[in-house]
């Protein structure tokens, strides 16, 4: 792997890892992964293109097929943008349940290490500190309790204008969580030398500032 420096941040469902890491990533100039969204990615279009959720073979076969792009907070697949369509409760399920095979976690480990780029990475996911990037010079564990992350959720779907209900994604939440934890391949640990934090009762910004401390404390 290259020698640029990856900051690693796993963490379960709704923990608010998307927003700490990408805000991190701004704050030092590196780029960002969200590798969740790949694995969205494959969800819809495994959809649309009718592949049951448990062929995990054809659904690994699909990812080289798929023409991913990134730019600012847009997010195109095969030239459509997709940025809110890959953002649904039933696509993250769908998501969670096509995550468990082999076939597909290893189909998409290329496309993931080619976000590392200089000056450096921020990624988040479930396995970037134990499997994807297992030489990053900082692993978080970012973490907060199942009712906290049902809320966040919650309001980040009001606010995107998708309806919700709390009940319905503290189940949802608790369901995922039961599966990537579960599962033989690549299941969301605690990784090898990583900090945890638990964020129910901090702010974004106070994450995101305990993270850069890490960092700063560790480049120093
Ligand atoms: O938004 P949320 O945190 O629920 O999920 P996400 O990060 O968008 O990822 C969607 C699903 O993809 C998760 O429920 C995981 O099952 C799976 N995933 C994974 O298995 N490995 C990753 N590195 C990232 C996501």
């Amino acid at each position: 792997m290259s020698s640029f420096p990856v900051i690693a941040i796993d963490g379960p469902t709704a923990s608010g890892k998307g927003t700490v890491a990408s805000l991190v990533a701004d704050k030092l100039g590196f780029h960002y992964l969200d590798s969740g969204a790949l694995y969205r990615l494959l969800a819809l279009a495994s959809e649309i293109q009718g592949i049951d959720v448990k062929n995990g073979p054809e659904l690994g076969l699909l990812v080289p097929k798929l023409l991913i792009l990134f730019k600012n907070n847009q997010i195109t697949l095969n030239g459509e943008d997709v940025s809110e369509a890959i953002r649904t409760e039933s696509i993250g399920l769908r998501a969670s349940a096509l995550a468990v095979h082999p076939a597909v976690r290893t189909a998409l480990v290329g496309l993931q290490r080619s976000f590392l780029q200089a000056p450096g990475l921020v990624a988040d996911g479930r396995d970037m500190a134990s499997v994807i990037f297992p030489d990053a010079v900082l692993k978080v564990f970012l973490t907060a309790t199942a009712p906290a992350r049902a809320e966040r959720r919650y309001k980040q779907l009001i606010a995107k204008g998708i309806s919700a209900k709390l009940s319905d994604l503290l189940q949802d939440l608790q369901e995922r969580d039961a599966r990537d934890s579960r599962r033989g391949a690549a299941p969301l640990v605690i990784a090898d030398g990583a900090k945890v934090l638990e964020t129910s009762d901090l702010s974004i910004d106070q994450a995101v500032k305990i993270v850069l401390d890490w960092y700063q404390s560790i480049a120093a």
